[in-house]
């Protein structure tokens, strides 16, 4: 198993380059399988949960090429029905077949996903939304079975906002006869990101960037080749890691619009920001100042980088605190930010983080893809060195991090443990 060997230091500086973004991209292939025919996704990275996805996809009968960033799915032999327990126990967004598999073949098979590192993570909003669009949903044996003869269009009023739900029930609801109305729909930008690339197959879908959707039901879509948005949870780990350095950072190929709640917050924390069309120079602080942050739903602070944002507060000069409302379990890095020496107490969903002035290397575990790069940004800003285990969780979001973080100045080597 691969770990990361970090020798601290903040003297970094340069520009950093940010790719597509895992989270567009996992529903982006889902969505390829709802027209027979070869889609094409450009701006891919090489990323181990993408390889899950493809692999699930080859499973129910499609294509998929992968070559220089650049992404195939031929959908015109999809078949299969069933996602199997081996790849969505790896993977949970694996449940987005869901949605396409219902519209193209009525009937799916999907396992039912567990729990994971960061909660509980139910996925009854998907069920209640094929339910309502007129699926019928048994649970059996660890599996979903959702039939539907025919998918009808409906109200869908989502109790809660999610970016998963959101997603899995318009790709059903594009194939569905009628017209669907979503209420509370998630607002996340790889949630217009899909609605850009179904509409662009041929859907009709309204209201786009609010919390009401309106969809109006086609018989069939086409294939499309589409380039996928950057990662504003990638390029926003690098904002982190500039306002942790001591000299400028520039994000490059970002999508400042995306990122307006972490720059808020850097603001508070002292730092300049220089934002460009496509581009982000974070100019850090002398002092940082603590800041409180809870995460919300997009336009809220996002929760994919609170672990990383506490590793920034675990460095500011006062109290700082830290609520996640999304995943209120999702706090296993503070264990291991303790072991180097972070000052974090933990009640419920809020941590209370006393700034420390540094950092001490050691040995620490990944537990999850955020709390991996949380522990490699702490590593970098450590004195002496730190030792990352299970980084595959990194693998799984952030491609070849150790590179691109090599390329403005940090010292982190891989190695086969
Ligand atoms: C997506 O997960 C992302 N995953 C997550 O990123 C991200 O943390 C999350 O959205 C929130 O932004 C992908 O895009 C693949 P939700 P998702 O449904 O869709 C509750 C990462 O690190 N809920 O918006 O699963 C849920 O428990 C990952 O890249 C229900 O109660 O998140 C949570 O409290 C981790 N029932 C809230 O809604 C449901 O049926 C929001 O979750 C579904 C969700």
């Amino acid at each position: 198993m691969d770990r990361f060997i970090i020798e601290g230091s903040r003297d970094l500086s340069g520009s950093i380059n940010v790719s597509g973004a895992k989270n567009a991209i996992l529903p982006a292939m889902a969505t390829a399988l709802l027209a027979a025919g070869k889609s094409t996704l450009l701006n891919v990275p090489n990323l181990i949960d993408l390889k899950t996805m493809s692999h699930l996809l080859r499973v129910l009968g499609a294509r998929v090429e992968y070559e220089a960033g650049s992404m195939a799915i031929d959908a015109s032999d999809l078949c299969y029905n069933e996602a199997p327990y081996e790849l969505v126990s790896k993977m949970r967004a694996s449940v987005y077949v869901l949605g396409p598999l219902l519209a193209r073949l009525k009937e799916a098979r999907v396992s039912f996903p567990g729990g994971c590192a960061i909660g509980t993570r139910p996925v009854d909003l998907h069920l209640k939304a094929m339910e309502a669009l007129g699926a019928t949903i048994n649970l059996e044996h660890g599996y979903i079975h959702a039939v539907a003869k025919e998918l009808k269009g409906a109200d869908i009023h989502f109790e809660k906002s999610s970016v998963g739900a959101t997603i899995n029930a318009l790709m059903a609801a594009v194939l569905a006869k009628g017209t669907t109305r979503m209420f509370n729909a998630a607002m996340e930008p790889e949630v217009d990101s899909t609605i850009d690339m179904l509409n662009q197959m041929g859907a009709r879908i309204t209201g786009v960037g609010s919390t009401t959707l309106t969809i109006e039901g086609v018989e069939s879509l086409n294939p499309v080749e589409i380039r996928m948005i950057p990662d504003r949870i990638e390029a926003g780990t690098f904002l982190i890691v500039g306002a942790l350095s001591t000299a400028p950072i520039t994000v490059t190929n970002c999508q400042p619009d995306h990122l307006e709640a972490l720059i808020t917050q850097l603001r508070s924390a002292g730092c300049e920001l220089e934002i460009e069309e496509s581009s982000i120079t974070v100019i850090p602080p002398k002092v940082i100042k603590p800041t409180d942050i809870i995460t919300l739903p997009h336009p809220g602070f996002p929760t994919d980088l609170q672990a990383q944002f506490t590793v920034l507060m675990a460095h500011a000069e006062g109290i700082s605190y830290v609520e996640d409302t999304v995943f209120p379990d999702r706090f296993m890095h503070v264990a291991e930010l303790n072991r180097l020496q972070a000052n974090i107490t933990m009640n419920r969903n809020v941590a209370t983080i006393k700034g420390v002035l540094q950092l001490s290397g050691a040995e620490v575990m990944a537990t999850d893809l955020r709390a991996s790069a949380a522990l490699v940004l702490a590593g970098m800003a450590a004195k002496g060195q730190t030792i990352v285990s299970r980084i595959y969780h990194i693998d799984r979001g952030y491609d070849r991090i150790e590179e691109k973080l090599n390329g403005i100045g940090a010292r982190i080597t891989r190695e086969n443990a």
